[in-house]
């Protein structure tokens, strides 16, 4: 098939006929994520193949008991990484630079680009594919499950398999809304109504609202996920306030935690202290490092007198 026909036709498959991919269009699948062009040739994702049905069955739990992750021929978890970079630079004696952003940044995007690059060859195959945002949902246990060492952190999933459901391509906004010539335009209410418009038939009721609001609204599920997912970011060493291994949203969140468990906390060039009625509790080294330091002090986790 054409690539334009492909793309004409596919849509997210949801229901898999229980038949496997055979390895020579699996080698083809792995073939096309790892011609993906990737940030400055660093290659900075790798990919988890979940063929284990014990693990396969936590993963889907982990991630919003979707069946649809148990019931396909293949289940992959792409990572961002830069943990295999660090090591490369390690075996031939270079440290490397802390740039946890952009690192995070340019992982993300490499990441997402071989997914990509996988799942548009699978559908030019005739496979059905279905990429699972959802894998953020348990992230903070899908960590350790999978065994992620610092500087690695979940992007999505993606589910492969010979799709046992057919229908019609799910529709998208009017190109003018979504590409833009020159300089950004900004929207008109009779932009946004015709988006709504032009949505409408991928909601059941005709109401893509419900769909946005459901996920995106205050109370919807992204705002669930924020907390789990920027605690596993700074967990996983990619906060520049927060070192590796620090469960927290962000330095502010520490600060808060902090200060609901003391009178104060002061900061002095490489120190905190953080105070209680009568008793004060030092850390040492950046902001981060000292309040995490002197919290955990403050709460008998260390101990605080040599
Ligand atoms: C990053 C990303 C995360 C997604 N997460 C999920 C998911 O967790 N579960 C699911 O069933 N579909 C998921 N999808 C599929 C989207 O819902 C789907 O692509 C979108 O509704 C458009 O439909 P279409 O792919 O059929 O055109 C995800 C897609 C992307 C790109």
């Amino acid at each position: 098939m054409e690539l334009t026909e492909v793309l004409a036709r596919r849509r997210s498959t949801r229901r898999f006929k229980p038949l496997p991919i055979p390895e020579a269009d699996l080698e083809k699948l792995l073939f096309a994520l790892q011609r993906a062009p990737t940030d400055a040739s660093a290659q900075l994702y790798s990919v988890i193949r979940v063929q284990d049905p014990t693990l396969r069955d936590q993963v889907a739990r982990l991630s919003g008991d979707q069946e649809h992750i148990r019931q396909a021929a293949e289940f992959f978890v792409f990572l961002a990484d830069v943990h295999r970079l660090e090591r490369l630079l390690a075996h031939r004696g270079e440290r490397m630079a802390r740039w946890p952003r952009t690192a995070l940044h340019f992982a993300i995007l490499d990441a997402g680009i071989a997914a990509s690059y996988l799942a548009l060859t699978a559908e030019a195959l005739g496979y059905g594919v279905c990429f699972i945002g959802g894998v953020l949902n348990g992230i903070e246990a899908l960590i350790p499950l999978l065994e992620l060492p610092p500087g690695v952190l979940p992007v999505v999933g993606l589910a492969v398999g010979v799709p046992d459901e057919e229908g019609p391509p799910r529709p998208r906004l009017p190109r003018r809304l979504v590409v833009h010539q020159d300089r950004y335009r900004p929207y008109r209410e009779e932009d946004l109504e015709a988006g709504f418009q032009a949505m409408a038939p991928y909601s059941r009721v005709g109401d893509w609202g419900r769909v946005l609001r459901r996920y995106f609204a205050q109370g919807g599920t992204m705002e669930e996920r924020e907390g789990p997912y920027g605690r596993a970011v700074s967990r996983q060493g990619f906060d520049p306030d927060l070192p590796p291994g620090a469960a927290f949203y962000s330095l502010g969140g520490l600060l808060a935690e902090a200060l609901g468990e003391a009178r104060g906390v002061l900061f002095r060039p490489g120190e905190a202290w953080l105070e209680r009625e009568a008793e004060a509790f030092r850390g040492e080294g950046s902001p981060g490092e000292a309040l995490l330091q002197a919290l955990a002090k403050a709460r008998g986790e260390v101990r605080d007198w040599p």
